[in-house]
């Protein structure tokens, strides 16, 4: 979602904060801007649309020794420049750029019209510059009035402010909406994300929710709200920062398509443990003992990170025969979770940040509750409020559709079904079996790869449908929704990803000769049933699109096009069918010109409810 880079020093703060701001565009946004000081002078550019569109308005030479950017992604007000932050306030005294969404903003404008305010945005930000702006007003220090602003404030915040009549300093505050400083020798660092300061200083400060910090080129204070100092951490960074170019790919979803196999061999790689057959999992912070006290997990996402969810439980029932289910994070805070002793909670996020899946986890943790975390974003939120986890080691995923991700998230599942069932009935040669299956895997995804140009054909033959079914069974069925969701969001074509088994009870009335149907048929248990399934679609003209690892004439007879994969055991079949269904979504995305890693109205990260 939304980006933050803010900078103080000896160097020029213009390229520093738009390299930080281009490292975040990956979020997802849809305007940005910058302001910084010049000659005492604060001077603001915005501009609608790509980064690209500010460089091209920012004067030549342009430079500057403390500045603040913002990539933002529209939330209240349309996609204006006037809405773009920094926001400043109307004395031009302060500016400010902010992630989050602030709840009463109504009430506090109206007030501040009242006092004869005039506000020239749609946004809830402006609000706060102005009322940063009353406080300075008033006689108050920069901080203090930093303070009284946002004691005011309901909602939520990563937020960063720039005084013009004091240029010496940049105030951030954090409330459920990431900061961290980067610490640097006579220069100051602020960002939403590590990512984007982390080429100039390995040295940084998270905030926590209700903490404020003043940065002046030597050094930064934090305080709390109430104005009590907060002593923190300076951590290091210890990941490596990974290229994130596009590596000679046309854009970064085909890239991380392909990455899959070297990325899920990271996810497994140290932590299989072949002479015992299970899987060592240190984050997890789990003695042995523990595992005779845990009854239930439950599991907790959003979007793609749920699809996997889905399947996480899936494996946890049937492999490991601890009962399981996989939730909508938002959907369980609407039923006020029952929190129980014996289960084990796991909230899975790409990004670590996500809004509902953190205050979830947030809920569980205040009520007790020990909750793990599937992440891949090293020192996110998630990751560092979690009691223990499991980092998946996708590596950045740039594109907003997230595909391996989503396969780094089902092998850290595996190893985690793979670890409880070790514990419980699973015998060591079983244990040895899956462990080499699981090995297996990397191999195989290359070659469901391979077959990239026949899916292409396929997109292309396909690519003017207005509609697309997509039907699995089983640890299939989370796939069906995830290959939906994919074209859905990159190709804009209304998909639905249903149970194969479900799809008579009413949604086969909407199969035609014009809705292609998608259909995972794999080897094992739910076989014969997605054959029966399938000569139903093919009896009401249904053209059907098959992912199979098996050479079946009912199938052949009917599909009109079959996707061959590898074959595998039924519970790590998820890792090669989706391959397909996310090239599937690619391709059509592509013939269709649409902007494949920045779809219209997506953001990467959703940091608000
Ligand atoms: C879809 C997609 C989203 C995310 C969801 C959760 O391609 O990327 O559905 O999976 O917003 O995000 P994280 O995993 O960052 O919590």
């Amino acid at each position: 979602m939304c980006g933050i880079v803010g900078y103080i020093g000896p160097k020029n703060a213009v390229p520093i904060i738009m390299e930080g701001l281009k490292r975040l565009e990956y979020r997802g946004y849809d305007s940005a801007g910058i302001g910084c000081m010049i000659k005492g002078k604060l001077k603001v550019w915005k501009k609608e649309g790509q980064l690209a569109n500010l460089e091209g308005i920012l004067p030549e030479g342009l430079a500057s020794n403390i500045g603040i950017g913002h990539t933002r992604w529209a939330t209240h007000g349309g996609v204006t420049e006037a809405n773009a932050h920094p926001q400043v306030g109307s004395r031009g005294k302060v500016s400010v750029v902010h992630n989050g969404i602030i709840d009463n903003y109504s009430a506090l404008k109206k007030k501040l019209i009242g006092e004869g305010v005039a506000f020239t945005s749609e946004t809830d930000t402006e609000a706060l510059a102005n009322l940063a702006e009353k406080f300075l007003g008033a006689g108050m220090a920069p901080d203090r009035a930093v303070r009284e602003t946002l004691k005011l404030v309901s909602g939520t915040y990563g937020i960063v402010f720039l005084f013009t009549e004091h240029p010496d300093l940049i105030i951030g505050a954090r409330n459920g909406s990431p900061l961290v400083v980067g610490v640097g020798d006579g220069e100051m660092f602020v960002a939403s994300d590590a990512n984007a300061i982390v080429r100039h200083t390995r040295q940084v400060v998270y905030l926590d929710d209700g903490e404020t910090v003043v940065l002046t080129r030597d050094g930064f204070r934090t305080r709390d709200l109430r104005d009590a100092v907060v002593d923190k951490q300076v951590e290091e960074i210890d990941w490596v920062v990974e290229e994130t170019g596009k590596n000679g790919y046309e854009n970064y979803m085909l890239k991380e398509i392909f990455e899959q196999p070297e990325a899920v061999g990271r996810t497994f790689g140290g932590r299989l443990v072949p002479e015992f057959g299970t899987a060592k999992l240190g984050g997890l912070n789990l003695e042995r003992r523990d595992f005779f006290d845990i009854r239930r997990v439950e599991i907790v996402a959003m979007g793609t990170a749920y699809h996997a969810g889905m399947i996480g439980s899936f494996l946890l029932e049937s492999i490991a025969r601890v009962p399981a289910r996989a939730e909508i994070a938002s959907e369980l805070r609407c039923r006020n979770p029952i929190v129980e002793k014996e289960t084990l909670y796991f909230v899975v996020s790409q990004s670590g940040e996500t809004a509902d899946t953190l205050l979830t986890l947030r809920e569980i943790r205040n009520k007790g509750g020990r909750v793990m975390g599937v992440v891949n974003m090293v020192g996110s939120t998630m990751a560092r409020e979690s009691d223990g986890g499991v980092y998946i080691h996708a590596g950045p995923e740039m594109a907003v559709a997230s595909t391996k991700a989503f396969t780094c998230q089902l092998m850290s599942f595996n190893l985690i079904a793979l670890l409880f069932a070790r514990m419980r009935d699973l015998s060591l040669a079983e244990g040895r079996a899956l462990v080499r299956e699981i090995q297996e895997i990397p191999d195989k995804m290359r070659r469901v790869l391979d077959q990239a140009e026949e899916i292409a054909r396929i997109a292309r033959k396909y690519k003017n449908a207005q509609s697309f079914l997509y039907l699995g069974r089983g640890p299939n069925y989370p796939v069906a929704l995830e290959g939906a969701l994919k074209l859905k969001e990159i190709a804009y074509i209304f998909s639905e990803g249903m149970s194969a088994g479900d799809v008579k009870h009413g949604p086969i009335a909407l199969v035609s000769e014009e809705t292609p149907v998608v259909m995972i048929a794999v080897k094992g248990d739910n076989l014969d049933k997605t054959i029966s399934g399938m000569m139903e679609i093919n009896a009401r003209k249904g053209r059907i699109i098959v992912v199979t690892n098996v050479d079946d004439e009912r199938i052949t007879r009917i599909a009109e096009d079959v996707i061959r994969i590898p074959e595998t055991r039924e519970s790590l079949s998820p890792l090669l069918t989706v391959i397909p269904l996310q090239l599937l979504a690619y391709y059509i995305a592509v013939e269709l010109q649409r902007d494949v890693d920045r779809p219209r109205n997506l953001a990467k990260s959703v940091t608000v409810e």
